[in-house]
């Protein structure tokens, strides 16, 4: 290999926020993730795309270890996020979880108020010295939101009380109130009405400035407006990984056009 090639691949290293390698998962006998290998970017949105039950959920999950809390989950293989192994049995799996954050398909807020939404996780992790400190937090991670217009008036009301846009924003505000460095959204839209996804979907090209995202959609449109990177899985593998614009215009892999031409999936 010649000079030139190493430091070409230097200089992309920097850029790699989660590094996987050789990643297997099983349910009991079900192979649900076969031998997966994928660098993903910082400061980068990363859509998981392909058919349903293909494992697009399931390897989203690993990479902050929610599938620990499956009892017939058995994850085998290596995920490094900045060079630390995350299944090092030193890791402790909440503190995990605060740094790489996860916003599900259905809009789940606590039973609680907007205010208390927010303010659980940096209170759990002590992330505020005061009450100031708790509302600048409550108030920043707001507007990271995009909700802290609709909600600085309400803030003692429930969250579940929002609409359903408004309250998938509040999990987003909710996940980035501990300062996370990775945002793992699944189908996060999929519960929405179009205003509220197009919302939804601005807010995602904003947090790319500051994290890195992966988000799974069923939607091969909504993959092409708010990624860079696009991974296709299918039966368990990542058939192709590559710029968003070249997955759907150019895919190397006849899987892959098939599934964007509406052949399968
Ligand atoms: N909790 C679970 N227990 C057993 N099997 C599961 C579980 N979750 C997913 N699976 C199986 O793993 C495979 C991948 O599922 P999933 O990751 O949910 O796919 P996708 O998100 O792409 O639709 C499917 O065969 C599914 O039936
Ligand atoms: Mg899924």
């Amino acid at each position: 290999m010649n000079d030139m090639r190493l430091i070409d691949r230097a200089t992309d290293m920097t850029d790699v926020k989660i590094a996987a390698r050789g990643v297997q998962v099983f349910y009991g006998d079900t192979h649900a993730i076969k031998d997966v290998d994928v660098d993903i970017q910082d400061k980068t949105v990363t859509a998981f795309i392909g058919p349903s039950g293909c494992g697009k959920s399931t390897f989203l999950r690993c990479l902050n270890r929610m599938n620990d809390t499956i009892d017939s989950a058995r994850v085998e293989g290596d995920i490094r996020i900045d060079g630390e192994d995350i299944y090092d049995r030193r890791v402790d799996p909440v503190q995990l979880r605060a740094k790489v954050g996860m916003v599900f398909q259905k809009p789940n807020p606590f039973p609680k108020s907007i205010y208390d939404n927010v303010a659980y996780g940096p209170k759990i992790h002590g992330l505020a010295k005061n009450r100031t400190d708790l509302d600048d937090i409550v108030e920043r991670s707001l507007r990271r939101a995009a909700l802290w217009d609709e909600a600085k008036d309400r803030l003692q009301e429930p969250g579940t009380g929002l609409s359903g846009g408004q309250q998938q924003r509040l999990c987003i505000a909710r996940a980035v109130a501990t300062e996370p460095e990775v945002l793992l959204m699944d189908e996060p839209c999929s519960a929405l009405d179009p205003i509220a996804t197009s919302q939804v979907e601005e807010l995602i090209d904003e947090l790319r400035a500051n994290y890195s995202v992966v988000i799974v959609t069923h939607s091969m449109q909504q993959a092409a407006r708010v990624s860079q990177k696009t991974a296709f899985f299918h039966l368990g593998n990542l058939v192709e990984y590559g710029e968003t614009g070249q997955i759907f215009t150019n895919p190397q892999d006849s899987r892959t056009e098939s599934y964007i031409t509406g052949r399968i999936g």
